[in-house]
């Protein structure tokens, strides 16, 4: 692998006027190659693309998982960048098998669900059938906000608790600060702020990393700090961080509040300035995982933090250059052989080598569809920024 990295470091196209230094345009040319094959091998929207299981086989999913919505949003993005119209016509299949969903009172996870697919849709098309499914979604999401604990639950039960809330729930803010504009109802705005102050009270340790799991009671009160899918109750299960980051740069975004983007640089600082980060940046799958440098990658960690250094580098920050020039780095090497599967292979995911959950031996070193999904979202807005230099 590091003798491939070098020689694929040394042929990447350099431009010496300091401009793009990933063609977005080849990339998703050769990602809508990948992406024709998905779509030829699966016809049943009831079974969504997510991964490849321990025998090579695809892994579909139901549109209940929490992953369903991630193959409609790539779509959008293929349709917004290539504007072929077959990419709009596959994006709309897909989203709408998602629409049942805005019922699910059953999940934390309708921002992914909804958000990723309809909300994608409604930006590009403003077809208002998308927009009432969200408007039923972001309620079927806020009934799980107590407002006595302050944040919304994420799963019914973990172990013996009643009340856990996961760092990935953050990514739910955005979801729902789109709902309480289209809607002027400031009760969802307000669970953001709510949701978001006491994350940050609560998960984050003092060197900018967060926890998986916070148990709470129902009067608030925190019970445990725990983790699911990271090593250890103590360490920083790489996705946690990346969720972490993405959801105060939105914080930052929506309410221009100095305390989230302040939090935001935490966390980028936890990540970048990690010694457990490799040189090409792309993390292991926990940053305190035992055996580095022998664990397994999260490919899907590094696309959703490029992506959300990306946006953190256009908020006048001191540090501006220097996230855009790591995520600038995550998406170069996620675009190399190393990470980026070759036309037809990989289950026709585009990129190879992301972990889901190692502790219980679930989708380990393989394709998932967020990684796909938010590698394509961070390429895009690298393209918007490069345009601007
Ligand atoms: N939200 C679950 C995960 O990131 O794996």
């Amino acid at each position: 692998m590091k003798k491939l990295l070098f020689l694929l470091s040394i042929t990447l196209t350099f431009n010496a006027l300091g401009q793009s230094k990933i063609d977005v345009k080849k990339q998703f040319a050769l990602a809508a190659q990948q992406y024709e094959g998905m779509l030829k091998s699966h016809q049943d929207i009831t079974k969504t693309p997510q991964s490849t299981n321990a025998d090579g086989s695809p892994r579909d999913m139901p549109t209940t998982w929490w992953c369903s919505g991630f193959f409609g949003g790539s779509l959008w993005y293929l349709f917004e960048e290539t504007k072929d119209p077959q990419w709009k016509v596959a994006a709309e299949k897909w989203t709408m098998a998602i629409q049942k969903e805005q019922y699910n009172t059953g999940t934390h996870d309708l921002g992914f669900m909804l958000y990723c697919p309809f909300g994608n849709g409604y930006r590009l098309t403003k077809n208002p059938e998308y927009k009432s499914i969200m408007l039923n979604g972001a309620k079927s999401l806020a009934t799980r906000f107590n407002p006595k604990v302050g944040v919304i639950k994420s799963w019914n039960k973990f172990q013996s608790f009643d009340y856990p809330v996961i760092i990935d729930n953050m990514m739910n803010l955005e979801f729902l600060f789109w709902a309480a504009r289209e809607s002027g109802n400031k009760e969802f705005y307000n669970i953001c702020l709510s949701h978001a102050d006491s994350t940050l009270k609560h998960h984050f340790r003092p060197n900018g990393s967060s926890y998986h799991v916070i148990c709470y009671d129902k009067d608030g009160t925190v019970l445990r700090k725990k983790t699911a899918q990271g090593y250890a109750d103590y360490s920083a299960w790489s996705r946690g961080q990346a969720w972490a980051l993405y959801g105060y740069v939105v914080m930052y975004r929506e309410t221009k509040q100095k305390k989230y983007l302040a939090q935001a640089q935490r966390i980028a600082s936890y990540i970048l300035n990690n010694p457990n980060l490799p040189k090409d940046k792309i993390p292991y799958w926990d940053y305190n995982a035992p055996n580095i440098p022998n664990e397994e990658r999260d490919a899907s960690a590094a696309a959703i933090t490029a992506s959300a250094l990306l946006e953190l580098s256009t908020m006048k920050v001191a540090k501006g250059k220097a996230y855009f020039k790591a995520a600038e780095m995550m998406l170069q090497n996620l675009s190399t052989p190393v990470y980026k599967a070759k036309i037809g292979e990989n289950n026709h995911f585009i990129l190879m080598h992301s972990t889901g959950h190692k502790p219980a031996k679930s989708e380990v070193d393989v394709p998932l569809v967020y990684a796909d999904y938010y590698y394509l979202e961070g390429l895009l807005r690298y393209q918007t920024l490069t345009k601007k230099k």
